[in-house]
């Protein structure tokens, strides 16, 4: 029985050098292939902040042996008492990291990945994986992009892909919009704090919260319709800013048409009789009696 547990502890490490052994040179090839597809969501090399810091010299920051235990699990380490690792969780408002489950090899590919990149040289990979959409919103269509938004967050236009709504599982205080589910976060300011449009976008585009990958891993969401959620959470999150000063005349316009129907009703009301139809009989009575 013991021996038998042995040799099974034996096979297994065994198996996991082999594992092992293929996957260095493959992971050595893919630390950009695993940054992008894990990472680059919430993180960029020296493009700011996404959901999660700049990576960006972290190499020089951290020790290798620190970021590899934050990656596989940041809570973990936290709780164990590294006060760096609890630091940047508290910069980052308490916003958990999932834990990646990656080899060490994997791990330390990124790290040399993210090493090069931030030799100064911009990272084209980042570049791509967020661009720039805040150019391409011209004002004139802005407003609809707002409500395009707005109608897809609430489930009134139906996703392409057949994805679910956003209000079933978040909130936002928006305009007369009905409240949201409160299984996920508030999204009210999430569009200032997850980095604009590149950040909004990049995570909308593949989710990387365990509920909502699940919910938009076989119903992707379009382009379009990441374009017109990142325009409604831009204006949810700052209302004030010049775009929706389209909706300024709205309200003005109902402030006037309110006037005008109040101005109406006075005249009516006018034209009709001030006194009672009894005070003529009164008045008249009185005068007989006299
Ligand atoms: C869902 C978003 C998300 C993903 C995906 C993610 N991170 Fe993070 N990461 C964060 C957040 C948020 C923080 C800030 C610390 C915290 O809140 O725990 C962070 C912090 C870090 C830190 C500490 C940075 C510092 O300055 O000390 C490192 C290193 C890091 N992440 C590496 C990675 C790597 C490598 C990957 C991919 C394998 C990855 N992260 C994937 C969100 C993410
Ligand atoms: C099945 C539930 C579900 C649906 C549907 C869903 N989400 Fe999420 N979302 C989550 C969860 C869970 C998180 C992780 C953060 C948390 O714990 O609240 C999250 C996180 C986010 C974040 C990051 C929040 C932050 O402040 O860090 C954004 C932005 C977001 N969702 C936008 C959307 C949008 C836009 C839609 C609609 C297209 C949507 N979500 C649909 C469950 C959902």
């Amino acid at each position: 029985m013991f021996m038998k547990g042995k040799s099974i502890i034996k096979t297994i490490s065994i198996f996991s050098l082999f594992v092992a052994t293929i996957q260095l040179p493959l992971a050595a090839q893919n630390g950009e292939a695993t940054f992008k597809q894990s990472c680059g969501v919430c993180h960029s090399i020296g493009k700011g902040k996404l959901v999660g810091p700049d990576l960006k010299d972290v190499n020089k920051r951290r020790s290798e042996e620190w970021i590899l235990k934050f990656v596989k699990g940041s809570q973990a380490f936290i709780k164990s008492g590294d006060a760096d690792a609890k630091a940047i969780f508290d910069e980052y408002g308490g916003m958990v990291m999932p834990d990646q489950n990656l080899s060490d090899d994997a791990i330390k590919s990124v790290i040399a990945y993210v090493a090069e990149q931030s030799g100064g040289a911009v990272s084209a990979s980042v570049a791509e994986a967020t661009p720039s959409q805040t150019e391409t919103k011209d004002t004139a269509n802005l407003a609809d992009l707002i409500l395009k938004g707005r109608l897809y967050f609430e489930g009134n236009t139906a996703f392409k892909n057949g994805g679910a709504s956003c209000i079933s599982c978040h909130n936002v205080n928006y305009k007369d919009m009905i409240a949201g589910g409160v299984l996920a976060k508030d999204l009210t300011n999430c569009y200032a704090r997850l980095g604009g449009d590149a950040g909004i976008s990049g995570l909308l585009s593949s989710p990387p919260f365990p509920a909502m990958t699940q919910a938009f891993k076989n119903n992707p969401l379009t382009q379009d319709e990441i374009k017109a959620l990142s325009a409604f959470l831009q204006d949810v999150d700052n209302p004030q800013a010049p775009q929706t000063a389209g909706m300024n005349p709205l309200l003005i316009g109902g402030l006037i048409g309110f006037m005008i129907l109040f101005g109406l009703i006075l005249l009516v009301w006018n034209k009709r009789k001030i006194r009672s139809v009894k005070s003529d009989y009164h008045g008249r009575q009185i005068k007989t009696i006299n």
